[in-house]
C-alpha cells in the first residue's frame, strides 16, 4: 500500500499537499512551506493542535489533549501520523473549541476529576 496520504487544508483555500505516512505531518507539511505554530514538538504542548474534520489519523504519541479535544478532533501535528487522506483546519482560528471558557460552559460535577486521554488504536 502506498505510504503517500493527501493532507487537504480547508481553510486555507483547500490547499493540498503529498505527505509521507511514516513521518509526522508537522514536519512533512511545514517542509513543503505550510506555516504551522508548533512548541514542544513531542505531543506536549498543544500549540500545535490543528482540527480533523475527515480522514483518520495515529497520534498515539500525544500526552496533551483530554477525551474531550479528542472527540472535538483535535491532533497534535507533531507527533501525528496521516493512516488515510485527511482534511484539516490549521492554525488558532481552528481553536475554537480547544480550550473550554470556564464562564459560558462550566464544568458539571461529574467533569472535576482529571479527564485522562485514553489512546486507541487507529
Ligand atoms: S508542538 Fe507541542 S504538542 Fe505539538
Amino acid at each position: 500500500m502506498s505510504k503517500t496520504r493527501t493532507i487537504t487544508i480547508a481553510n486555507r483555500g483547500g490547499a493540498t499537499y503529498e505527505v509521507d505516512a511514516r513521518r509526522p505531518l508537522l514536519d512533512t507539511l511545514t517542509e513543503q512551506g505550510l506555516d504551522l505554530p508548533y512548541g514542544c514538538k513531542y505531543g506536549g504542548c498543544i500549540t500545535c493542535a490543528a482540527k480533523l474534520t475527515d480522514g483518520q489519523i495515529d497520534q498515539r504519541r500525544q500526552v496533551a489533549l483530554n477525551n474531550r479535544q479528542l472527540g472535538d478532533g483535535y491532533v497534535l501535528m507533531c507527533v501525528a501520523r496521516a493512516v488515510t487522506d485527511c482534511t484539516f483546519e490549521i492554525g488558532v482560528e481552528s481553536h475554537d473549541r480547544l480550550y473550554r471558557n470556564p464562564f459560558l460552559d462550566p464544568l458539571q460535577p461529574h467533569e472535576l476529576k482529571a479527564d485522562i486521554a485514553t489512546p486507541k488504536d487507529p
